[in-house]
């Protein structure tokens, strides 16, 4: 057994600051999708999640061996939102690099309307079904399209969005600040659909702010 923090290698008296620099360090080591192990995986989020409810002085995260990992969700170990979820969702979505394309300014209130006119490719602009249970990034990958991402478990920013209309839930947010989440930027690894009908912008990581919370995708891929 370690302690929360030995298991992300701070001190006890670690600022929150260090602890969660040490918490996306430790993600990108141990992800399973990346070759980690997912019972050290599961340690990581345990211990993360102990200090941050103030139960660190509290809790011993058991030995890797002694997890079962038998239904680990490595993308989300959170638990599954409370809050109620759309069955199914239509997304409206668009690639932030059209923006630049074509002049566009993303508060634009017409933009989804300029953009159905554009005869852009699907890749770029289009609308897709989000099924009951799907993150919206599962969603488009689901259909063959590859959205930015690095660690999918709530660490970076390489997955954000902007939710332009529409709600979702995310559970998991170990990076985005209260003024980012405020403007609308969400993470796509970790939301699911809470209205029956979205549109975002996804590929953002050029808005302010973003570039430098992302993790090298390299190392995920
Ligand atoms: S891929 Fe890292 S937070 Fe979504």
């Amino acid at each position: 057994m370690d302690s929360p923090h030995e298991v992300l290698g701070v001190e006890p008296d670690a600022d929150e600051a260090t602890v969660v620099r040490a918490y996306r360090r430790r993600v990108k080591e141990t992800h399973p999708d990346q070759g980690g192990v997912a019972a050290e995986f599961q340690r990581v989020q345990d211990a993360y999640a102990a200090i941050e409810a103030g139960e660190a002085e509290t809790t011993a995260v058991p030995d890797a061996r002694d997890i079962d990992t038998d239904g680990v969700d490595t993308e989300a170990a959170d638990p599954e939102p409370a809050e109620a979820q759309a069955d199914a969702a239509r997304l409206e979505y668009l690639d932030y690099a059209v923006l630049a394309e074509q002049g566009w300014e993303i508060d634009d209130g017409d933009l989804f309307e300029k953009a159905s006119k554009a005869d852009l490719d699907p890749d770029a602009y289009g609308r897709l079904l989000v099924n009951a249970g799907e993150t919206i990034l599962e969603a488009a990958e689901e259909r063959g399209f590859s959205w930015p991402f690095a660690c999918r478990g709530g660490a970076c920013a390489n997955c954000a969005v902007a939710l332009i209309e529409g709600e979702v839930n995310m559970p998991s947010n170990h990076v985005l600040s209260d003024g980012m989440v405020d403007e609308g930027i969400r993470l796509s690894c970790m939301s699911r659909p809470a209205s029956d009908e979205l549109k975002l912008v996804f590929n953002v990581e050029g808005l302010p702010g973003l570039e430098e919370l992302r993790l090298p995708s390299q190392q995920f891929r």
